[in-house]
Formats: structure tokens, sequence, C-alpha cells
């Protein structure tokens, strides 16, 4: 049965739905089987990027929905990234471009600066970009972005992964106002001070790694037992006759944000957009609002990058 999900008004009109589909990590077959199952259960909201190499997949099975009249381009809320390998202003329209070819439509509703830092591409093998280019210009980026908004290739623009300091500066020189800032949130990791920045600039907040990225493994698990496994958690799901995912989903949307929850498992697609048939009291929010560990419960640091933490926008070397 198809349900109709909550939506935040952004102010270009869009309706950008509360719950959409994450899909890092998810690719082929798995990425067909998990998007048509998502479109089953009634979400219209899916979350990719240039940097999952899955655009083609997820391109695929909406135009299929599309073209035999299941589901309308207006209803659909898609949400594409421009990887760090495109983070100069002469790349921007290139790689939207890209994008759209992929996901077979002729606009996104949302086109996000991955992430703030840029890097290279070393020849045509390389597909992710791991050499860090050290002469990002974020304004003129932002600038070529708002560009794709006049040519109606993307309906809004925003940012992910940029910190406070970053997003006051696109405030001070954008025409066009980001529409959402995508960075990572969950229990262990509430980004109190940048969401409250966000409510000063009337930013809606999309929550990456709503559920903690089970699949990453924290290292410490007795300091950090995995969020979907935390006794509060768990504790709160058994007396609420809930699971895990479905509570800490519900926490993060009572707080007022957008969660992208990834599962490629149809049953955890299904459960995780069941979340409107209750409400967390008070003392249960609280308890949940208890578990941040501020900057100590941040789970994506892009370590992976060698020499990040010293290129001039790294995001993370500041508090918030
Ligand atoms: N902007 C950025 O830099 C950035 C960074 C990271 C992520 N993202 C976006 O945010 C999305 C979500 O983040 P994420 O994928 O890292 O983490 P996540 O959504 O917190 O966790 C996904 C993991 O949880 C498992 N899972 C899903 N539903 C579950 C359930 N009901 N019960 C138990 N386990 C469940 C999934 O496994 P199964 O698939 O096996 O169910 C998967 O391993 C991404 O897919 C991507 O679209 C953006």
């Amino acid at each position: 049965m198809s349900v109709t999900v909550p939506s935040v008004k952004l102010y270009n009109g869009k309706s950008f739905p509360v719950i959409g589909l994450g899909t890092a990590q998810c690719k082929g077959d798995d990425l067909r089987k998990a998007v048509s199952a998502a479109l089953e259960c009634g979400y219209r909201h899916f979350d990719t990027a240039a940097f999952y190499q899955n655009e083609d997949e997820i391109g695929d099975v909406l135009r299929h929905w599309i073209t035999t009249g299941r589901v309308s381009r207006d209803e659909l809320f898609i949400t594409t990234k421009l990887p760090p390998y495109g983070n100069r202003a002469s790349d921007v329209e290139k790689c939207l471009s890209q994008s759209l070819k992929k996901l077979k439509v002729d606009y996104v509703d949302l086109y996000l600066i991955h992430a703030p830092f840029s890097a290279i591409l070393e020849g045509e093998d390389d597909v992710k970009g791991r050499i860090l280019d050290f002469s990002t210009d974020l304004e003129a980026v932002y600038k070529a972005m708002e560009q794709q908004v006049d040519a109606g290739k993307a309906r809004g623009i925003g940012l992910s992964n940029f910190n406070s300091k970053q997003i006051e500066r696109i405030m001070k020189v954008c025409r066009i106002k980001p529409v959402n800032l995508q960075v990572e949130v969950h229990a262990y990791h509430q980004q109190k001070p940048l969401r409250s920045l966000c409510r000063q600039f009337d930013i809606p907040v999309c929550a990456y790694c709503p559920l903690g990225a089970p699949y990453l493994n924290r290292g410490d698990c007795e300091k950090y037992p995995r969020l979907i496994e935390h006794p509060v958690v768990t504790s709160m799901a058994l007396r609420l006759n809930k699971t895990p995912a479905q509570i800490l989903l519900r926490h993060l949307i009572q707080l007022g944000l957008i969660v992208i929850p990834k599962s490629s498992n149809p049953e955890r697609i299904k459960e995780n957009f069941q979340v409107w048939d209750f409400k967390l009291p008070p003392s249960d929010m609280a308890d949940l609002d208890a578990l941040d560990r501020a900057g100590d419960g941040r789970i994506i640091t892009f370590q992976l990058r060698p020499g990040i933490q010293v290129h001039p926008e790294y995001p993370f070397n500041i508090p918030f």
C-alpha cells in the first residue's frame, strides 16, 4: 500500500519528502530491486551521487516507472551531487549533464556540492579522484551551480559536508540560496550547533547515515556499540513495538530532519518507511538526545584521502 509522506516545502516551491532512499555502496541488480521496492511502498525521494557510480541503474528504474505511467516526473524528488573531482567552476555543467544522462531525466530536483574539497582524476581508469586539488574556489563553484538552476537542469542547489564557516561564505555571495545542507546526523552525532545555524538561514538539513551506518565498524564497541544495537534504542524499540531503525529515524524526523536511510533489502526498505504511525514522547526524545557525542560521534571523515586534513577546505578542522 502506498503512503503519502510528509514533506518540507522548499522556498523554490518544491516539496522535499522527509524520507528518501539512500543508495551509497549499492549498485547493479541489487540497486534496481531496491529502487523498485522503494517505489512500490511509496518512496518518491532518491539520493544518489556521481561518486556512487550508480546513477544509471536508478535512472533505468525511474524511467521505467515514468514511461509506464506508474509515477510522474513531478512526483519524484531526485538528488545527485557534484563529485569532488568536479569541484571547479569549469566542470560543473559537464558533471551535471553526465548525471542527467545517466539518470535519464532533464533536471534533478536537487544538485549538491558533495564535499567542499576538490580532487583530480588521474587518467581514464580513475573514477573516484583520490588525489587532492588544493586550489578549490568554493564561491566560484557555487556560482556555476547557480547557472544550472538558470539553465533548468537543477530545480534547487545545495551543499553537503560544509561546515558553518563555509555555509556563511556561500550565504554572503549567493544569488540563489541553498535549499538544503546534507550532512552526517544520527543519535551519536546530532550536529546541534550546525542545525541551529541552518535554522537561522532557513536551510533544511538532510541527515545522512541516519542509522549510524551500521556497516562501518566504529572500532570501539564497548564505548560505542553500533547505534542500532545500543540498549537505549533496543529497549525503546521493544517497549514501543517498533524496530531500532524505526526509533532512530523517528527521532531525527521529530527533530525536523530529512532522512535518507540506505538499504538494499526490500523488507528493511519497507520497515524504514513505516515511521508514520507513532510518535516518540518527550521523555524518549530526551533519552535519544542524550546519546549525542558531538564531534566524537562522527563516522565519515574522508580520511581515506591522504593529506585531506591539510586541505584548506577540509570541513572538520573546526568544531562545527
Ligand atoms: N553526502 C555525503 O557525503 C554522504 C555520505 C554518506 C552517505 N550519504 C547518503 O546517505 C545515505 C545513508 O547513509 P549510509 O548508507 O552511509 O548509512 P545508513 O543509512 O545509516 O546505514 C545503512 C546501513 O544500514 C543497514 N540498514 C538499513 N536499514 C536497516 C534496518 N531497518 N535494520 C538494520 N539495518 C539496516 C543497511 O544494510 P542493508 O542494505 O543490508 O539493509 C546499510 O548497511 C547513503 O546511502 C547516501 O545516499 C551521503
